[in-house]
């Protein structure tokens, strides 16, 4: 069987191309194990997963939540608003506590960038990394260039635009090294004071024009401004955000062709994307999200059958 080069999913950094495919065929499988009438397999009837959430979600949250579901692990949540973090525990102590009730997978969103390597060094346990600060969100960038290959075929030499709040966005980080390893072209669309420093380093390119970036394109990725990241102010106000970064109708109905819009929720409707294109034909929004279901499930079935636990 083959087996992904990694114990833990820390970010998209940390894989190698084989990884990708093998996530891609193993998404593949389960997707149409989720379009069947019965949506389950037993694969880990005897694996134990805790969803560790210190940061609000909703799509991530329930995506991996139900990815285990299908595939029949046993299931706890965590929240932190509700915890014994609010008394003074480390996240160590935290999560060597949740582990010491025998579970065997922590998937876990928190708002510190590096919070999943960190933890991943202390405990001894699998890490999925559910989006960590401003890092890496590698489920998300996984889900958005499996559905970009389901759209497209292969991504080689697709023009890829990545248009928004590129400088607190671990979407946006996730997303490069996933596209640019499947052999794609990436370029970066948002105000100056949202790109980050030297980015053009890590190959993709940069433009400040929209319509330029939209008119170079296949598909295009529109992030959210994330304000609750942001201690200063980055644009003078959202109603110019709109007018120069938000993807409109007459914008594409002005393009020569017709190309694909994918956001990641959760979506800020009249900000960086209209609802006429959020509800739009071209775009995969809700795609993405049914994606996300069965590349989690790849994910979570393949960093589990690494661990000395038969599946059924
Ligand atoms: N895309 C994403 O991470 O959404 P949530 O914050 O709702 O999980």
């Amino acid at each position: 069987m083959k087996t992904l080069s990694v114990s833990h999913l820390l970010g998209i950094k940390n894989l190698k191309l084989e990884d990708l495919h093998l996530i891609f065929e193993t998404a593949t499988h389960f997707k149409e194990v989720i379009n069947r009438p019965i949506k389950k397999v037993p694969s880990l009837r005897d694996i134990t997963i805790a969803n560790l959430f210190f940061e609000n979600s909703t799509r991530t949250k329930l995506s991996f939540e139900l990815a285990e579901k299908r595939l029949s692990a046993d299931v706890i949540n965590f929240s932190s608003a509700q915890s014994s973090i609010n008394k003074g525990e480390t996240l160590v102590d935290t999560v060597n506590n949740i582990l010491a009730m025998k579970v065997d997978i922590v998937v876990m969103r928190h708002p510190n960038s590096g919070a999943a390597h960190y933890i991943s060094k202390h405990v001894k346990s699998c890490i999925i990394n559910a989006g960590d600060g401003t890092h890496e969100h590698p489920s998300q960038a996984l889900l958005d260039t499996f559905s970009l290959q389901e759209k497209f075929g292969n991504l080689t030499g697709r023009r890829i635009a990545i248009v928004g709040d590129i400088l607190h966005s671990r979407v946006a980080l996730s997303n490069i090294y996933a596209l640019k390893m499947l052999g794609a072209e990436v370029r970066l669309c948002a105000p100056k004071s949202l790109l980050p420093k030297h980015i053009e380093s890590m190959g993709v390119s940069v433009s400040t024009d929209l319509m330029e970036v939209l008119n170079w394109c296949d598909a295009v990725n529109m992030l959210r401004v994330q304000n609750e990241r942001m201690e200063l102010s980055y644009f003078p106000n959202t109603r110019e955000y709109s007018q120069n970064f938000g993807l409109t109708g007459e914008r594409l109905s002005q393009l020569r062709k017709k190309i694909v819009v994918l956001h990641p929720g959760p979506i800020n409707r009249g900000v960086e994307i209209t609802s006429e294109v959020a509800d739009s034909e071209q775009a995969i929004i809700l795609d993405q999200v049914e994606n996300g279901v069965a590349v989690r499930m790849a994910i979570i079935y393949l960093l589990a059958s690494k661990l000395n636990i038969p599946l059924k």
